[in-house]
């Protein structure tokens, strides 16, 4: 399956496909392309090490957003993806890109959705809100992306223990190396697979 992976900063997320279509854990997986809405971010670098296609296309090159919409759509069509994963991308993904791609762009959320989601939840200020609501699990969510934001059919979801001492850094490090780079390439090769279907709003795991 070919995929295109949308990115805004670190790529820490994406890198952890890259490692597992190495190790062959997702062998029937092509990354066909890696999109940043930043210029200059580390994921692009990650991208370039592995050999793969990397592209900006930003909000800010375009004259209005509309254009920006069309643009990065057609950047993901043109690379063939069959399957669009959003990987630490915090652009708002675009209703013709979400109708090209029904039931066919993931997003990992930092949190168990719908805890700490929507708008404003995102990087840091997920771990804030958790930490000052006390709660004592906290770990991320594989969705579907659909037109409302972090509210689309769920796939996977790992909880993460919240500990004592927990900043929202030591939290969001914990989240990212227990859930985060361990459910999105598990979401993406059962969606490789095949095994999964999305009925009424619910996901079904063959
Ligand atoms: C992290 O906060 C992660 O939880 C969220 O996006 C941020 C950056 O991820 N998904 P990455 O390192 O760029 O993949």
């Amino acid at each position: 399956m070919k995929i295109a992976v949308l990115v805004s900063g670190g790529g820490t997320n994406l890198q952890a496909i890259i490692d597992r279509v190495a190790d062959g854990t997702l062998a029937n997986v092509e990354i066909v392309g890696v999109i940043s809405n930043n210029p200059g971010v580390y994921a692009l670098t990650r991208a370039a090490n592995a050999g793969i296609p990397a592209f900006v296309v930003s909000p800010k090159s375009f004259p209005d957003r509309a254009a920006f919409n069309l643009a990065l759509k057609e950047k993901v069509e043109s690379l063939g993806a069959e399957l669009v994963v959003l990987a630490g991308c915090l652009v708002k993904i675009p209703e013709i890109l979400i109708d090209a791609y029904p039931n066919r762009i993931l997003n990992i959320h930092p949190a168990l959705i719908p805890a700490f989601s929507g708008a404003g939840f995102y990087g840091l200020h997920v771990h804030e809100a958790a930490l000052a609501r006390g709660v004592k699990i906290s770990g991320a969510t594989v969705h579907f992306v659909n037109k409302d934001l972090d509210a689309g059919p769920i796939l996977l979801q790992k909880a993460v223990e919240v500990r004592e001492d927990d900043t929202p850094e030591t939290l969001q490090r914990r989240i990212m190396e227990e859930a985060e780079w361990k459910l999105l390439p598990e979401a993406i090769r059962l969606v490789a697979e095949g095994k999964v279907q999305v009925v009424d709003g619910k996901v079904h795991i063959d």
